[in-house]
């Protein structure tokens, strides 16, 4: 790929936008926008003007110059992009706005199944399709069932998990103490993690998607003294920050030493000692098509190393973005005390408020494609190698769907068309678990109490990727 030309075409297209549309992109591509929230409406100016944008990638803090991207805004658009792989590759230049920075790194996220192209892709996700069998996921929903309640069982007792007022009122974090716990005990029971370990997962996501983030990417919240021995050894790994503060970058191999030892562990016992668990199921099969061998792999079994790369994945995909999924649904509803009435009076409506706050939220803003052809997208001629981002925030308010796309409406007779899972051959492989995670949370959660107010500034994360809520300071009436 010629980096040279890429950024070139990015350059030339740039330089003739007005000055507004480049203050406008620069403000949608800084991290550091998103710490005092998401900028909808220099979005909406760019996605009304133009569709697509390029957009230009100065060093920035803890972000090498880039090539620069074309944004993809609207939501006709965004789909297109995500059905065509083999015009929009994942493969080529991986799924990140920020570019691998080696060619070794690039060499090593392709081994991931996010940034595989079909039909390497395809045999790998038909392996997982078939290991949500219809019996893991009704354990699995009953098993959400039960942490759900467990997990306000404790917002409503206080202690460690927020405080107590009274006997009938209380406060807490609710990103913290109430949501970063159901995606780490969830994902523990997909993936046969013991759930003394579940919080070296909160760590390496915070790490990998944290990376913008001054507090997340050197997160440490993990407790060796009550995990298991594949825990505390994994732990002894875990990288220190040099001297400029930051840990080695997490999108390398060499950056989660402590992630990839746990999960070759885990792999090696599950191969051996096969639990309940999806993970287990898959390491049993088979395919015709052949696996890539080592550790046991061959024969169409899925490798040691191929499943420390989807740990990888589900650690990071699946955590992150329904810790954030949550207390963003909360938002909305915290700031439409209509809504939180009716939910109450009517809890039939709640899978349709998750879809509006899947749409409204947006938990993942952003994810990249390279151009593989020359092509037309609203007007624009992107050429081979282009690095094309599509904007999951823009298209999920794009007013030629969603009418007052900005309004939270739980009402909304089309919520569910948003893009917040993507869409195409990668769509989100955990969809089914994150909204019934989300779905029995805001039952349990409205179902259990009175009301719920705010009780405080909350504080977002820094990051163009993902839409992070790291405080929610709720109050709630029993
Ligand atoms: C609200 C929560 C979630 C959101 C917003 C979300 C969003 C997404 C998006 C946008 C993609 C598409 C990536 C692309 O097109 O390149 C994706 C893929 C993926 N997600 Fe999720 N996700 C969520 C929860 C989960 C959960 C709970 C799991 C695991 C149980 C999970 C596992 C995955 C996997 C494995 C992929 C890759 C699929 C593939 O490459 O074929 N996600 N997710």
């Amino acid at each position: 790929m010629d980096r040279e030309a890429v950024a070139g075409r990015v350059r030339a297209a740039y330089a003739r936008l007005t000055d507004g549309d480049r203050a406008a992109t620069r403000l949608v591509h800084d991290p550091a926008t998103y710490v005092g929230g998401v900028p909808y409406a220099a979005l909406a100016r760019l996605r009304d003007g133009h569709g697509v944008v390029p957009v230009a990638e100065p060093e920035l803090p803890g972000w090498p110059e880039g090539t620069g991207y074309w944004l993809v805004l609207r939501h006709a658009d965004v789909d297109r992009v995500l059905k065509d792989p083999a015009t929009f590759s994942s493969s080529l230049g991986g799924t990140q706005m920020r570019d691998p920075r080696t060619a070794e790194d690039l060499a090593y996220v392709r081994r991931m199944m996010l940034n595989m192209d079909p039909p390497e892709h395809s045999r790998l996700r038909r392996l997982l399709a078939k290991s949500f069998t219809p019996k893991a996921i009704g354990a699995l929903e009953g098993q959400v069932r039960g942490h759900v309640d467990g997990i306000v069982d404790r917002m409503l007792d206080g202690g460690s998990q927020g405080a107590a007022l009274g006997a009938s009122h209380g406060a807490c974090d609710f990103a913290k103490d109430v949501s970063a716990d159901l995606p780490l005990l969830t994902l523990a029971d997909v993936m046969g993690v013991p759930p003394p370990d579940r919080w070296l997962m909160f760590d390496w996501a915070n790490r990998v998607i944290g990376w913008q983030d001054p507090d997340y990417r050197v997160s440490a919240s993990f407790d060796p003294a009550g995990a298991t021995e594949l825990g505390r050894a994994a732990y002894t790994l875990r990288p220190q920050p040099g001297p400029d503060g930051l840990m080695p970058d997490p999108r390398s191999r060499a950056g989660m030493p402590d992630l990839y030892a746990y999960a070759h562990a885990l792999g090696t016992l599950r191969r051996e000692q096969p639990g309940e668990d999806v993970m287990s199921i898959l390491m049993a099969q088979r395919d015709d098509v052949g696996g890539q061998g080592g550790e046991a792999g061959g024969g169409g079994a899925v490798s040691v190393a191929e499943f420390e790369n989807l740990f990888w994945l589900f650690a990071v995909a699946g955590n992150e973005t329904t810790r954030n999924g949550m207390p963003g649904g909360l938002v909305g509803l915290l700031g439409d005390p209509g809504a939180q009435q009716a939910l109450r009076a009517g809890p039939e409506g709640i899978p349709n408020a998750v879809e509006e706050m899947l749409r409204w939220w947006t938990p993942v803003m952003t994810f990249r494609r390279t151009a593989t052809r020359e092509v037309q997208l609203s007007g624009v001629t992107l050429q081979r190698g282009d690095k094309v981002v599509v904007s999951f925030a823009s298209a999920n308010r794009d007013p030629e769907l969603f009418a007052d796309p900005d309004v939270f409406d739980i009402e909304r007779a089309n919520a569910r068309r948003h893009l917040a899972f993507g869409a195409g051959p990668h769509v989100c492989l955990g969809a089914w678990l994150a909204r019934s995670m989300m779905t029995t949370m805001f039952t349990q959660l409205l179902g259990r109490t009175s009301w719920l107010e705010p009780a405080g500034e909350p504080v977002w994360l820094q990051s163009n990727f993902q839409r992070g809520v790291k405080r929610l300071p709720i109050t709630w009436r029993a």
